[in-house]
């Protein structure tokens, strides 16, 4: 408010010390409160000091103001009682009703100004004792509205006994010029200018101070989504294990890898439209892509007659099924792709430790902890002679590192896995087990066709990226981390990662 400033500064300026800004805003005609504001603001600037008045006063109740015209509730009583045979209390009852009545009825009594009158056979009647009174506590409130001071004992027993008034306390300021008064505020400088240089202003211009204490702008700078921290780490995990990132820039497959070559039967459930994402255009990839026909000719034959040990699951392998595109449900897919160029590369087999972590698709149901998109985390040892024990150990190594010391283990089934456990770890913070993951010996049906020697064994498992980054980040809403409704500044603000270690 420019306008109430330069008032206040003229009217300092004239008269040199302004007694009480009680008054100046009285005279000004504002509010006191809306004066206060701008008394702050030039005493920061230190145009005037300010010195605090303190006042008190009392002020009526809501209940003494009723008071103020119709008397006191002791008048009101004593007056409802006609002199000479006076009323009985019922009747004096139904003139002054409520608390006036009460309080009134006791007050008038203790003041001697009314009697109870039991001499006569019937009931008792309230009577006059004195011919007329004088309505003191109709007399103080209006000195109380009035502005005017009452005596301390008569304002304390209004205000506390009788809770007619209360106190009211607040502050005005005595003012005076400050160091740096003037009529007007110069506006600091913020910035030195060209225009000051050249023409030599800048030696009378005031600069405003530095705040030292004031945050800096943050820089713009990109930030990476949680998810993304949670993936650096799990590939430094990987990469200290001596682990090698497949691939995953493929989020289309066929059916084949995704499926088929994973010895899951073409009526599995999972192959459905209802869990599974088709695409329509282009529908489907030609066998002949990728994959060499005697190879092809070798899944149909496991599934159908099965081989290796296996009697195959004996229905007619559809070759237009496989070639069906979709949206990969697992990053398994990766996996088999690349077990079979390992199995065919020139020079022979050679032992792997391969991992991925990208986004898998499949037609859920979307809430707190499903997504119809998420990631998976996979890793995979391929070598002679691997064992199930091997699997628990990697599989320790690995939980280990991300800080989930205790692990069990649960038998499960994966159509491309044999045995097949479910991967629990103890959470000390939920004290329960939690399902971290899901893991397996790929099967015989799904190696051998692609070509890997007999004696070559592959233990892999697969977890969520979410799950784990949710439980780091408390994040308890899977729509939070992902997707349309993930606010922007949990992504700017969200810390550092660091697992285990
Ligand atoms: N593909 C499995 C899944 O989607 C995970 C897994 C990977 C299981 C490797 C066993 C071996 O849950």
């Amino acid at each position: 408010m420019a306008d109430l400033e330069t008032s206040l500064l003229q009217a300092l300026h004239a008269q040199e010390v302004i007694a009480d800004s009680g008054d100046l805003a009285k005279s000004l005609g504002v509010e006191h409160i809306v004066l206060v504001g701008t008394i702050r603001s030039l005493q920061a600037s230190e145009m005037i000091t300010a010195e605090d008045i303190d006042h008190f006063r009392y002020v009526l109740t809501d209940e003494a103001q009723g008071y103020l015209t119709a008397g006191s509730p002791e008048a009101q009583v004593f007056n409802a009682v006609p002199a000479g045979e006076g009323i009985t209390l019922a009747e004096l009852k139904a003139r002054v009703s409520g608390e006036a009545g009460d309080v009134g009825f006791k007050q008038a009594m203790q003041q001697r100004w009314l009697a109870l009158d039991k001499s006569d056979v019937g009931e008792p009647r309230v009577v006059r004792k004195v011919d007329a009174i004088v309505d003191r506590t109709q007399q103080l409130l209006a000195d109380v509205a009035g502005g005017r001071e009452l005596p301390k004992a008569e304002a304390e027993s209004l205000a506390k006994k009788r809770k007619l008034i209360k106190p009211e306390q607040w502050k005005t300021y005595k003012l005076t010029k400050g160091p740096k008064f003037a009529l007007e505020r110069k506006k600091p400088a913020t910035d030195l200018t060209f225009e000051m240089m050249s023409k030599g202003t800048w030696r009378m211009q005031e600069f405003k101070d530095y705040n030292f204490n004031a945050l800096g702008v943050p820089p713009p700078s990109g930030q990476l989504h949680p998810l993304l921290k949670v993936r650096s780490q799990f590939r430094k995990i990987f990469t200290q294990m001596g682990f090698e990132e497949m691939p995953t820039n493929q989020y289309v497959e066929s059916s084949f890898w995704n499926f088929d070559a994973l010895f899951q039967p073409q009526q599995h459930p999972a192959r459905d439209a209802h869990d599974t994402f088709f695409l329509t255009k282009p529908a489907s990839t030609p066998a002949g892509r990728g994959v060499d026909n005697d190879y092809l000719n070798r899944v149909k034959s496991v599934h159908e007659m099965g081989g290796y040990g296996s009697v195959g699951y004996g229905y007619s392998w559809k070759l237009a099924e496989s070639e069906k595109n979709l949206l990969r449900t697992h990053t398994t897919a990766v996996s088999s792709r690349m077990l079979y160029r390992l199995a065919n590369q020139p020079g022979g087999f050679k032992p792997a430790k391969y991992f991925s972590i990208d986004r898998v698709f499949r037609n859920e149901q979307v809430d707190r902890t499903h997504l119809a998109e998420f990631h998976q985390v996979e890793g995979l040892v391929c070598d002679k002679g691997l064992t199930l024990g091997d699997l628990i150990g990697v599989l320790n190594q690995f939980f280990s590192r991300l800080g989930l010391k205790k692990l069990r283990f649960k038998p499960a089934f994966n159509p491309y896995t044999e045995p097949s456990m479910e991967i629990f770890s103890y959470s000390e913070q939920l004290g329960k087990w939690m399902e971290v993951g899901n893991s397996g010996m790929f099967r015989p049906e799904m190696l051998r066709p692609m070509g890997l020697p007999e004696d070559v064994n592959v233990i892999a498992w697969g977890l969520s990226l979410e799950r784990p980054t949710m439980i780091l980040y408390g994040i308890d809403n899977i729509r939070d981390l992902f997707g349309h409704k993930v606010s922007l500044s949990m992504v700017r603000k969200n810390p550092l990662c660091r697992l285990g270690l």
